[in-house]
């Protein structure tokens, strides 16, 4: 009896425990702030600064493609078609693909452009804000200390609210097997003042030589949803959420929005929609998150205000990682044939034009109710040579690849709000800027 009774005792102790243990840990998220801002300032250590082909062979890269401009560059040689479609068919998937190509990874090819401030265990590093990944990674001190040179690293052990996710991994990488791995564990992340105190956080151990040439990026700040996170536990994979997927509950508005201005630069603002940043009403297309991306419809095209059908009528996505427009290839085509002396020029990465040439508007449509125009004299990259003779275009061909990649081009033309309350994108036209078409 007696025994039995203290069992019943213990079990019921041992039940208590387990509630106590089960009970939700107390959030300390700063409730203080239901919006906040963080800047998006120029990679001053990039090592190539603004280049029209290291922003078309990054995008390339990204996603696998392997079309058009890279199929023609002559380092690009001894690749199987069968691996370029798998890869392209991947990358519209979701899936990194791993290309293992022969392209030398040339110091700046993969380089972010633009990067914000983010505080990991009260660490300051510069991140690269990526609405085309959901992976939170950086620099740590798990590096050799030959790679960190340069990097601001995060060290775990210096992290008094680090904890380690014992056996999980991340890897990620791009199409030229250029990318990061690790391991994983969570610690307060501070982004424009509002932390998330259990954030999942993945500590590269290895990294490819582009990101080690690049010394002012110090890792990602994945945006995309969830579902493309990489980390798995050594046996499956285990998606974990984004830093937008955790901070979103303490919002005002389940959104954030890429507020960029005409060279890029700009802010990303969480929990609100700056009403002043655009003209009219701000349309809201559905996404379909089914491949992880912030991807939609884009069925139609219009070059000069003249409307027409994209054939190929690729499925497209958001992508503040990206700095180009990238477009199904017969668009770009089209687009360029109404501008005088434009040619796709391979060597250069794609179409270039005299630096003179009057521009026509390009818009692209979203879903099926908005059209985002890019105003002509926005158009314009970057110029090709130091005399501003030749420029490149922000609207480039996707070679066939079958996905379109909407990236700076238009959020320089276009506020967009990512909403990941109901999974939709919302757009307003940003006020013209002055210049020649
Ligand atoms: C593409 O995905 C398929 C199926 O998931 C996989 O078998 C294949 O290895 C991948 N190819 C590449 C090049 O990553
Ligand atoms: C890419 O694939 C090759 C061959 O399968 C492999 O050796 C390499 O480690 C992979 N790279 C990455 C970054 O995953
Ligand atoms: C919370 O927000 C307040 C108000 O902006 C700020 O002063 C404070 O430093 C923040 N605390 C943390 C831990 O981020
Ligand atoms: C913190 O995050 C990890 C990984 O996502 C999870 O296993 C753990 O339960 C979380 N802890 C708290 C207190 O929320
Ligand atoms: C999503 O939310 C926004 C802002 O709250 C709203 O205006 C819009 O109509 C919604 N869109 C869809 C597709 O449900
Ligand atoms: C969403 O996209 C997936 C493929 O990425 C497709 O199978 C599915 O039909 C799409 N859903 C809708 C509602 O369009
Ligand atoms: C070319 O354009 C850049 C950027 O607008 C400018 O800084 C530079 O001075 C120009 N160079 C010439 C030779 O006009």
């Amino acid at each position: 009896m007696a025994a039995s009774s203290s069992l019943r005792l213990f079990f019921l102790a041992a039940l208590m425990v387990a509630f106590v243990l089960a009970a939700p840990a107390p959030t300390k998220r700063n409730l203080s702030k239901r919006s906040f801002k963080v800047p998006r300032t120029l990679n001053k250590a990039h090592p190539r600064g603004l280049n029209g082909y290291d922003a078309m062979r990054k995008v390339y890269m990204k996603y696998g493609f392997t079309g058009g401009f890279i199929a023609e560059q002559k380092n690009g040689a001894g690749e199987s078609v069968a691996g370029l479609k798998q890869n392209a068919a991947n990358a519209t998937n979701g899936a990194s693909a791993n290309r293992t190509g022969t392209v030398a990874a040339n110091p700046g090819q993969n380089a972010a452009l633009f990067l914000s401030p983010v505080s990991v265990g009260g660490q300051m590093l510069n991140l690269d804000f990526d609405s085309g990944s959901s992976d939170l990674w950086m620099f740590s001190t798990d590096l050799p200390q030959a790679s960190i040179a340069g990097h601001s690293a995060y060290d775990a052990s210096k992290s008094t609210t680090f904890k380690a996710m014992t056996g999980s991994k991340f890897t990620i990488s791009y199409g030229d097997g250029s990318g990061a791995a690790g391991t994983v564990g969570t610690d307060v992340v501070n982004i424009g003042g509002v932390s998330v105190d259990n954030q999942t956080i993945e500590l590269a151990n290895a990294v490819s030589q582009s990101f080690i040439q690049d010394t002012n990026t110090d890792g990602l700040v994945g945006l995309a949803f969830s579902k493309l996170n990489t980390v798995n536990d050594g046996t499956k994979k285990t998606p974990q959420k984004t830093f937008f997927d955790n901070v979103m509950p303490n919002l005002d508005l389940p959104v954030f929005t890429a507020d960029l201005d005409p060279d890029g630069t700009g802010v990303y603002e969480f929990g609100k929609i700056d009403q002043t940043k655009f003209v009219g009403q701000m349309a809201w297309i559905p996404v379909n998150a089914s491949s992880g991306f912030w991807q939609f419809d884009s069925t139609k095209f219009a070059v000069g205000g003249v409307e027409m059908t994209n054939k190929a009528g690729s499925k497209a996505i958001a992508d503040t990682g990206t700095s180009l427009l990238l477009v199904d290839q017969e668009v770009a085509d089209t687009y360029y044939s109404k501008v005088q002396g434009a040619q796709n020029n391979a060597q250069v990465g794609g179409y270039i034009y005299p630096c003179g040439a009057t521009l026509p508007d390009m818009a692209v449509a979203i879903g099926s109710s908005y059209m985002a125009t890019i105003p002509g004299n926005q158009i314009t990259f970057a110029a090709v040579d130091k005399a501003n003779t030749t420029c490149f275009g922000g609207v480039q061909g996707n070679g066939g690849a079958g996905l379109q990649i909407y990236g700076d081009v238009m959020f320089k033309a276009q506020l967009v709000a990512f909403n990941g309350g109901n999974q939709s994108l919302g757009f307003g036209a940003k006020p013209p800027v002055p210049g020649k078409r």
